[in-house]
């Protein structure tokens, strides 16, 4: 197959990358290279020629075009996004017109591109769209999140990646655009940005600096390792019914506090470190993340059930080997560490601050 990967250079997004080159796939990734984008997590297959990049945002129309008119791609998968939540507090902007208009624009361009197609071609064209669990609010102490979930997002990043779900549902709905949906717990695992929680504490941890925890550590998240999510993706992309969303989880239910304390006991174990002594001595608890979820879990019995997924990871073994690739890969960290060294994020009256006319003009 030949796919386009939007995001492609991102976290989750170059793990699907170099799960598809693997498999012997064509693939484009496409993608504008944010600070969370990042070539090097493309080195594995970029000298491989079944791979190509190009350097471009999904809110440019003719960019997308050209890109859909060179490639001639069979397969879209959709992950190109601004991801993280406490930047979404602090400039919802830039969140609004990635995460919102440029779904809208890929999606009337791969329409375009689609409509233009041979019948036997679109018999076999798929879009697939990246999202998260996030669309369905915060769960009470029981009950797990299904397919058929009301939707109830609660900060701006959710709120963007909901109003994405349903422009790509609606475009399967009056178009007939062959759209499929996932929505995913929390990823974790090699390159993943030092801003959000595990790769920030382990690095956090290995330095002997602060280990911040917002409000009581008691918030849940379901824990899923990117390799066994980009399986499911792929899986999904290919196999799953179009106009149908499907649930991914790690069945991996932690607290905050407890994925930290964890963290510490591995590089406790790992790299001892007579200076900085117990690492759990360097948590701390700091101002709660506004809006901040309560717990998040995953019921992915209609992807088990139709397609056979089940994550091959469990927490401590996938904990494990994303602490080692972290200590292996000082290279590929270092240097994004120098410029966002774990600073507090989303504690700013972002929305209010930026103003409403900065979404559709200088978004930030
Ligand atoms: P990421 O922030 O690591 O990567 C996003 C990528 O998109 C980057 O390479 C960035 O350069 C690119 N990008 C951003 N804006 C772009 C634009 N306008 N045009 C083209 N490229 C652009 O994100 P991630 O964690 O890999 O998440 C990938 C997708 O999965 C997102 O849609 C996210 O909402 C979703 N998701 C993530 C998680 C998670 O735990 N990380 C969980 C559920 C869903
Ligand atoms: O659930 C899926 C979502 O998971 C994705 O859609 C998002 O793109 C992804 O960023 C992630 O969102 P979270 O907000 O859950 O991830 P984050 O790593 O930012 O935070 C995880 C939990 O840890 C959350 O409850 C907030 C808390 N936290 C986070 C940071 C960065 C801390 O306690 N301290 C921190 O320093």
């Amino acid at each position: 197959m030949k796919v386009l990967v939007t995001g492609g250079a991102g976290f989750i997004g170059s793990a699907v990358v170099r799960y598809l080159v693997g498999l012997g796939h064509e693939v484009l990734t496409f993608d504008k290279l944010t600070y969370a984008g990042n070539l090097a997590s493309l080195a594995p297959v970029w000298e491989e020629p079944r791979h190509s990049f190009q350097q471009a945002d999904i809110c440019d129309g003719p960019a997308v075009r050209q890109a859909l008119e060179a490639f001639q791609p069979d397969l879209i998968m959709h992950l190109a996004a601004e991801s993280h939540v406490d930047r979404s507090i602090d400039g919802p902007g830039t969140f609004i017109a990635t995460n919102v208009m440029g779904t809208y624009t890929l999606l009337q361009e791969t329409l375009r591109y689609y409509g233009a197609l041979p019948a036997a071609r679109q018999e076999r064209f798929r879009f697939h769209h990246v999202s998260t669990d996030e669309v369905f609010g915060s769960l009470g102490p029981e009950g797990l999140f299904r397919e058929d979930t009301p939707y109830q997002p609660n900060s701006p990043y959710s709120a963007t990646k909901a109003a994405s779900d349903h422009l790509v549902r609606a475009w399967h709905h009056t178009y007939g655009l062959p759209a499929v949906m996932s929505n995913c717990s929390n990823n974790y695992g090699p390159y993943h940005y030092p801003e959000k929680l595990i790769p920030l504490v382990i690095l956090n941890a290995l330095e002997g600096a602060p280990l911040p925890i917002y409000g009581t550590g008691e918030n849940v998240r379901d824990w899923l390792f990117v390799e066994d999510h980009a399986e499911a993706l792929v899986l999904i992309a290919t196999a799953g019914r179009p106009g149908e969303s499907y649930n991914v989880g790690g069945a991996s239910e932690q607290r905050n506090i407890d994925v930290v304390k964890a963290i510490c006991t591995v590089l406790d174990d790992l790299v001892p470190d007579a200076g900085i002594g117990a690492r759990e001595g360097l948590i701390r608890y700091v101002a709660d993340r506004p809006g901040h979820d309560a717990r998040y879990a995953i019921d992915f019995a209609k992807l088990n059930g139709e397609l056979g997924w089940r994550p091959r990871e469990n927490f401590e073994s996938g904990l494990e080997k994303t602490v080692r690739w972290y200590l292996a890969n000082r290279a590929w960290w270092e240097p994004l560490r120098a410029g966002y060294h774990g600073e507090r994020l989303g504690l700013t009256n972002g929305g209010a601050a930026a103003g409403a006319a900065q979404a559709l003009g200088n978004a930030s």
